[in-house]
């Protein structure tokens, strides 16, 4: 059984959940007892989080952005890292602006709706290949009240879509085949493996994104790719052979990684 970083506090999330209490309730009842119920509930999240099931999953939800995402059996676990792609995003655009956005990828709708929540006038398509996905990702903007300006499609990368688009987002698939099996059991085995599995050598999703970037983008258009370790240097040499221009060098996330690639067409 995997070790469990922190315990203490992950705990405390589950007590907090299970009986229903605000931050400072959860402080004041450091010495309170729960109703049976309550604690039988408690009981059970924690043999869920002792077998390995990750906290989002057993919440149901994960913070984003400072944003609440409701997650899936099918969507991916928004991580701290993608904060890095949407600081990149944003980067190349003003308050005033009012990009048309498309997020390749999108599971929950994180990245899409963190854009056009600080971007009041932007638009924006989602797309994932799973129908699930897309559902969650609907919820999640119907629950930020971003539904007006966000809509999602059920679609292999571009190929339901026809339109231009000036900022394209993506945090595709990207971990190479042979290394899955070395991932965490909290990933492996609760992330969705579309969401993961980049092929061989870990590039297939990098190759379709640079031949949508070269239809979808509209003059004067970015696209903001998420990296994994190491990748930086393939992916910049797959964007370029494209015919696309590299922005680099790419922006590191907060573990000095560089994680966020922008990309101009
Ligand atoms: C790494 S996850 C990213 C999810 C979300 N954007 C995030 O950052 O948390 C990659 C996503 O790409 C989707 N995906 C994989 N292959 C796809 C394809 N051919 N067309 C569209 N979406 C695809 C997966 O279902 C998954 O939701």
């Amino acid at each position: 059984m995997a070790k469990i970083e922190t315990p203490e506090l992950d705990a405390r999330v589950l007590l907090k959940d299970a009986l229903k209490l605000s931050d400072a309730e959860l402080i004041a009842a450091q010495d309170a007892t729960a109703s049976p119920e309550g604690e039988m509930l408690y009981r059970n999240l924690v043999c869920r989080r002792i077998s390995g099931e990750p906290v989002a999953r057993i919440l149901g939800h994960r913070e984003f952005w400072g944003l609440r995402f409701e997650l899936g059996p099918d969507t991916l676990v928004p991580r701290p890292d993608t904060e890095t792609l949407v600081e990149a995003a944003l980067a190349s655009f003003g308050r005033a602006d009012a990009p048309r956005v498309l997020d390749l990828g999108t599971g929950t709708g994180c990245i899409l709706l963190a854009i056009l929540h600080e971007l009041s006038l932007a638009t924006g398509t989602g797309v994932d290949i799973s129908p699930e996905a897309v559902e969650t990702a609907r919820r999640n903007a119907k629950n930020l009240n971003l539904s007006g300006r966000a809509h999602f499609v059920v679609s292999d990368w571009d190929q339901r879509i026809d339109e231009q688009f000036d900022l394209i987002v993506s945090n595709p698939p990207y971990i190479p085949s042979g290394h899955i099996p070395e991932l965490s059991e909290e990933v492996r085995l609760h992330d969705p493996m579309r969401a993961l599995d980049g092929g061989k050598d870990g590039l297939i999703a990098y190759r379709a994104l640079a031949a949508c970037a070269r239809r979808r983008l509209a003059p004067n258009g970015v696209l903001v790719a998420e990296l994994g370790i190491g990748q930086e240097a393939d992916v910049a040499a797959l964007m370029r052979d494209a015919g696309l221009k590299v922005d680099g060098p790419a922006r590191s996330d907060l573990g000095g990684v560089p994680r966020a690639l922008v990309v101009r067409g």
